[in-house]
């Protein structure tokens, strides 16, 4: 039986779950991998704070304000779940300095800290999907060649979309996002995508080895959806999810990467539209292992810990010495405006005989055809705007946004048009 020294930088949501479980799960961990893993200190901001997790009171006594005293307690491993950048970075350098093992679910960090993120022995599975071992699946279970990863991976605008699916608008959604503490106060790095766009560019990085940076990629957020579109895109059957996508595609005979994060339809029998409320979920496809599916709880202290435990065990029985090397996107990426998609099209127009005909034509002359058309009630006098709804059949986003350029300017369209990818 070996024994393993823990200290753990910050007792809040995740870490007060990872103290207690990693006491629950003390006899298990000892039976199962022959460690015996010892908390020692937890660094926290306040000592005076009562930190309880489903009953379980935090020993008073690991608590400390110095990180001092976390060095000094000389830990094997020092788990990092304070989760800002700066403060986690300097200690994670500094355990890291000192031959201390590190696991952090700090994407902050992952995303603009290339030497931590290089580094062999930082562990990170809890950095994207919370619960679901998405990173510990594609880094020590598919030895295969990957060719596409995509995910739901923000819990926040799932549970947006799905509750829109409920007949709600955007708006409550995310006021009962909020109320449930599905949403921060500040819900804006969730609902614009940043929050998906760092993870995918996590993924991107392991599994294609390409540093793909989250500015670098095309990233939009779920604001414009609305109640029309959800409902039309059930009629054609499908339903909206927000994904992020990392896939490798050939371009004019060369292999690219398209990395991106959007709201897309989805085939309502497909794995992925089964996610609901707050879960995430991935798709991982190699070319020898077909298709595999996880799914789960992408946020939460218990869930989260879970991962993170996964990690203190891994990182308790291995040293990884080479370093992780990735190479920089430089042309790798495919502009996303030479992606090849269907798309959803959504238009306003006035209801007089003939309208169609000019919208076909303007998609026609664009290289865009169109694979179906759903036009629903007629206005009450009839200049009064429709709405039509379109799915094309797959083009180049360059050539749909051009055909809705030529649509907006016509007089019978009344608003600029809006439109989705159709994900396959
Ligand atoms: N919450 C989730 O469901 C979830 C899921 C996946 C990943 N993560 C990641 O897990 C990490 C932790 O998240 P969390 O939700 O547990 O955060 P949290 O609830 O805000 O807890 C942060 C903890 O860090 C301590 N802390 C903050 N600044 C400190 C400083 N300068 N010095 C010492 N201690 C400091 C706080 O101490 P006090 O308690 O004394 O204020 C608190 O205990 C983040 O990287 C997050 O992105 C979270």
């Amino acid at each position: 039986m070996r024994s393993v020294n823990i200290a753990i930088l910050g007792c809040g949501n995740v870490g007060k779950y990872v103290v207690k479980n990693l006491f629950e799960l003390r006899n298990f961990i000892k039976e199962k991998f022959s460690l015996d893993i010892n908390v020692k200190k937890i660094l926290v901001r306040d000592k005076q704070k009562e930190r309880i997790a489903e009953g379980f009171k935090i020993p008073q006594h690991l608590l400390t304000t110095h990180f001092s005293e976390i060095i000094d307690s000389s830990p094997d491993i020092v788990v990092e779940l304070i989760g800002d950048l700066e403060n986690s970075r300097t200690y994670i350098r500094e355990c890291l300095n000192r031959g201390i093992k590190v696991v952090t679910a700090n994407k902050l960090v992952l995303t603009f800290d290339d030497e931590i993120f290089q580094n062999p022995n930082v562990f990170f599975d809890a950095s994207v999907g919370g619960g679901i071992p998405i990173i510990r699946t594609i880094i020590n279970s598919v030895p295969d060649d990957i060719y596409e990863i995509t995910g739901i991976l923000n819990g926040t605008t799932n549970f947006i979309l799905s509750y829109m699916e409920e007949g709600k608008d955007f708006q409550e959604s995310l006021e009962l996002a909020k109320k449930l503490g599905y949403a921060e106060p500040d819900p804006s790095f969730d609902i614009n995508g940043t929050d998906a766009a760092q993870k995918i560019c996590i993924l991107s990085a392991l599994v294609f080895g390409v540093r793909v940076r989250p500015n670098e990629i095309l990233k939009e957020g779920i604001s414009f959806i609305t109640k029309l579109d959800i409902d039309f895109a059930r009629e054609f059957g499908y339903s909206i999810r927000s994904i992020a996508i990392s896939r490798k595609k050939n371009y004019e005979g060369e292999e690219k990467l398209e990395v991106a994060v959007y709201p897309a339809l989805v085939p309502s029998d497909s794995p992925l539209a089964q996610v609901k409320g707050n879960l995430n979920a991935a798709v991982i496809k190699g070319k020898r292992i077909g298709e595999l599916f996880l799914k789960g709880e992408g946020a939460g202290g218990n869930p989260t810990s879970i991962s993170i435990i996964a990690d203190i065990i891994e990182a308790s029985l291995t040293y990884r010495e080479s370093k992780k090397e990735f190479l920089a996107p430089n042309d790798k990426l495919i502009h996303h405006d030479m992606m090849v998609s269907k798309f959803y099209v959504r238009l306003s127009v006035v209801d007089n005989p003939g309208v169609l005909a000019k919208i076909a034509d303007s998609f026609g002359k664009n290289n865009v055809s169109i694979e179906s058309v759903l036009q629903k009630g007629r206005g009450i006098t009839i200049s009064e705007p429709v709405p039509i709804f379109i799915i094309t059949h797959e083009c180049l986003e360059r050539d749909i946004k051009r055909a809705l350029e030529e649509c907006s300017r016509l007089d019978v369209v009344l608003q600029t048009p809006f439109y989705l990818r159709i994900y396959q």
